[in-house]
């Protein structure tokens, strides 16, 4: 199974276009040693042809031009891209599907019955992309009232298997139930390679270590989890939000009951953080905070990284 990472930073982007922090201005002037990040997305294939998106992000275009393993293919009008699989309705993981509305079928796409219904509603791209390509929604299903859900295969994207987990984190802003989360507002992902049984977890948004998210991160052969805090109170003490990183669905990274002490019990090979957000420290190669990572053996992942398992 081959993993590329398409976009790594959080919603915003890595400089954000309307922040002068420490990050974004250090980035912008060459100041600090850390690299320019697209919004949220990685790719998944096993034959290194056929390819599902995890996210579309924002950024979709510059990820598909930087990445030849997406480059149209083999007619003339083509793409390797079988399908799109939805961790969630947030902006930064669905607004890329408009850019894709020049597909020459029905695009498959893969979310929640809940995701779905965002997408049919306060932010209406289902309806909007019916008038181009249109959307061949497939929908990942609870087991009884879930957390579990069922495992899905791709069709074109064969011998691998998705196993969609709810989670606890945030409906977006504008959902209708932003403030009563419904199972299936949020999912993680195991993907797992079938011939070899290799299996990596992923989950951008997760706001809590529940006992279901917990088996899934110790059963991976690698962790790509939720990098987008430093501090719960990161985004109030900057003066850019009065939400803390648990407002926003995400586990922060330090401390005693942050994301490092969660992946320090883990036996996982390898650990990775990705959809960081332009105020984390851990964006600077040199900082203290990213030292702190190396020490725990946690990677930070960057666009165009690839995960071969
Ligand atoms: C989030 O995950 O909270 C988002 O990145 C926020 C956003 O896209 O604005
Ligand atoms: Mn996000
Ligand atoms: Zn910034």
């Amino acid at each position: 199974m081959k993993i590329i990472v398409l976009g790594s930073a959080a919603g915003g982007g890595f400089p954000q276009w309307n922040c002068n922090c420490n990050n974004c201005a250090g980035v912008r002037s060459g100041t600090i040693s850390a690299t320019a990040r697209t919004q949220s997305s990685i790719a998944v294939s096993n034959d290194g042809k056929q390819w599902v998106l995890i996210n579309a992000s924002p950024d979709i275009l510059a990820q598909l031009r930087a990445t030849p393993a997406l480059h149209p293919a083999p007619a003339s009008r083509d793409s390797p891209i079988a399908a799109v699989l939805l961790m969630d309705a947030q902006i930064d993981h669905v607004t890329g599907l408009l850019m894709l509305r020049e597909g020459k079928k029905r695009l498959p796409l893969y979310c929640t019955e809940p995701v779905w219904g965002d997408l049919n509603t306060s932010l209406p791209l289902a309806p909007v992309l019916s008038h181009y390509c249109g959307v061949d929604w497939h929908a990942l299903e609870m087991v009884g009232d879930g957390p579990a859900m069922l495992p899905v295969q791709i069709p074109g994207v064969d011998g691998i298997r998705f196993t969609p987990l709810a989670l606890s984190s945030k409906a977006p802003p504008y959902s209708p139930h932003r403030n009563h989360p419904v199972i299936g507002d949020n999912i993680g992902l195991l993907i797992e390679d079938v011939a070899t049984g290799k299996t990596v977890f992923y989950a951008p948004g997760l706001g809590a270590i529940e006992p279901q998210v917990d088996a899934a991160m110790r059963r991976a052969d690698c962790v790509l989890v939720d990098g987008t805090f430093w501090t719960a109170d990161e985004m109030i003490t900057l003066g850019f939000s009065r939400k803390t990183a648990a407002d926003m669905g995400h586990l922060h990274q330090w401390g005693p009951d942050g994301m490092i002490a969660v992946l320090d019990t883990l036996p996982t090979q390898r650990k990775i953080l990705i959809h960081i957000n332009n105020t984390n420290a851990i964006l600077d190669d040199h900082s203290a905070e990213r030292a702190t990572l190396a020490q725990h053996g946690i990677d930070v992942a960057f666009d165009g990284m690839e995960i071969n398992l």
